[in-house]
């Protein structure tokens, strides 16, 4: 009894201990390189046809304060339910992915090897403020 007493305080402790270098391993932020020269290329294209006509680059900075520290997936879909305003959800996944990848440029944070994908980890890379 007593011995499977401590089995359960140590399996849980080991539990502990591997989820806690787990979500050291895969946090990231918008600074680490989380999205590619290609898609800031595409996305300025996106950019100057449907987002540029509503809010100048200092509204995106200001929006990237103020979501300082949450998910980066989450401006992602908020922006994809609710962008262009005239015409929400109206552009492909990619274009909006690569619109992020773009603002976030411009804003000075930098190009990697990976490509952002809201798919595969958007959800664990939070926003800086610039
Ligand atoms: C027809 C005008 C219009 C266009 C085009 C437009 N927006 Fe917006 N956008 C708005 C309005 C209106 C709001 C809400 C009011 C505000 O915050 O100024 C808004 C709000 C936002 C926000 C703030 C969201 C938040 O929760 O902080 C972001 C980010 C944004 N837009 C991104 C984009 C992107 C990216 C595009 C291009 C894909 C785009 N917008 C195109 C009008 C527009």
């Amino acid at each position: 009894m007593k011995n499977s007493v401590k089995l359960v305080g140590f399996v849980s402790l080991l539990m502990y201990l591997l989820s806690g270098q787990a979500a050291l391993a895969q946090h990231k932020t918008v600074n680490d390189g989380v999205f590619t020269e290609a898609q800031v290329t595409s996305g300025e294209v996106v950019y100057e046809s449907q987002c540029s006509t509503c809010h100048n680059m200092r509204f995106y900075t200001d929006t990237l304060k103020s979501w300082n520290n949450q998910p980066l997936l989450y401006l992602w879909e908020s922006i994809m339910g609710t962008m262009p305003a005239d015409n929400p959800g109206s552009l492909m996944l990619q274009e909006y992915t690569d619109v992020i990848a773009y603002i976030l440029s411009e804003n000075g944070f930098p190009t990697g090897d990976a490509k952002l994908d809201p798919d595969n980890g958007m959800d664990i890379i939070n926003i800086q403020s610039p």
